[in-house]
């Protein structure tokens, strides 16, 4: 049985990700800040849920202990656009230094940081072969101002990350969704018409589902993408053509 740790698995894309490797008889770990939407999830598959926010060092350092000894399988799933959280006119004015300051810090903490403290905090419990997999997105391509530029820093983080663990048959790659519904990511902020734009950038015109997102995790994690490293495998539908 392997040891699959899932962070942000209470939710979205990785909520289906915890559901797909249980449903294959792994044991699985998901990680979150809501103990109550953990909880939920967990309740589901027969995940054990450890409550931690992964932007805090030393959340992560007391909350060790709850995490598997040994890991085979660690999904780098959490974060989302911190952009969207500052209310309507609640965030300040746009040219103040400091406010800018403060919406670059928070999406870098709560896409870079979580998925390097998680995986540092986690890197003497992977065992040989394992994979790591860290979710990217689209809009380190196509930009989102910190937002994009966070995810654009995770794949530089990706390629120190493979050449370390590679001596012990680890890989690490990226898995870059483009626009996936069924996920609190837009937090009731997606209008109809930057809706129909993001599918229309697409060649299946369609967006993505987080099965589309898992399948690409599945592919990752198996025994036989054992040579497949420091990539950025990206989940799109042809709106963003991989180069
Ligand atoms: N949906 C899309 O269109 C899309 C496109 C490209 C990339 N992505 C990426 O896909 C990943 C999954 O997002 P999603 O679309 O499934 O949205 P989601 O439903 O909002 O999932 C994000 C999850 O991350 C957790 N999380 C966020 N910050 C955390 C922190 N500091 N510590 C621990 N857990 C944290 C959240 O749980 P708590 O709030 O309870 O902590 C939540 O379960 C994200 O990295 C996102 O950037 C999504």
């Amino acid at each position: 049985m392997r040891q699959v740790v899932v962070t942000g698995g209470g939710t979205g894309i990785g909520r289906a990700a915890a559901a797909w490797f249980a449903a294959r008889g792994d044991a699985v770990t998901i990680v979150g800040r809501r103990k109550d939407v953990l909880d939920q999830a967990a309740a589901g598959t027969g995940a054990t849920a450890v409550v931690c926010d992964l932007t805090s060092p030393d959340e992560i350092e007391s909350a060790l202990p709850h995490f598997p000894d040994r890991v085979d399988v660690l999904v780098n799933n959490a974060g989302g656009n911190t952009d969207l959280s500052v209310p309507a006119g609640g965030g300040g004015d746009g040219s103040q230094l400091s406010h800018v300051a403060q919406r670059w810090r928070a999406n870098f903490d709560a896409n870079v940081l979580t998925a390097v403290l998680m995986t540092t905090a986690l890197d003497s419990r992977l065992n040989d072969g394992a994979r790591v997999i860290t979710i990217g997105s689209i809009a380190a391509k196509t930009g989102a101002t910190s937002y994009g530029a966070a995810k654009a820093a995770l794949e530089g983080w990706n390629v120190s990350l493979a050449t370390s663990l590679g001596p012990r048959g680890i890989t690490a790659n990226v898995v870059s969704p483009g626009l996936t519904m069924d996920t609190e990511f837009f937090q009731g902020k997606l209008s109809d018409e930057r809706y129909e734009r993001l599918v229309a950038a697409t060649r299946t015109g369609r967006p993505g589902s987080p099965d589309d997102i898992v399948a690409a995790i599945g592919f990752l994690a198996s025994t036989e993408a054992g040579h497949v490293t420091s990539q950025v495998i990206h989940v799109n539908g042809g709106a963003y053509s991989g180069h």
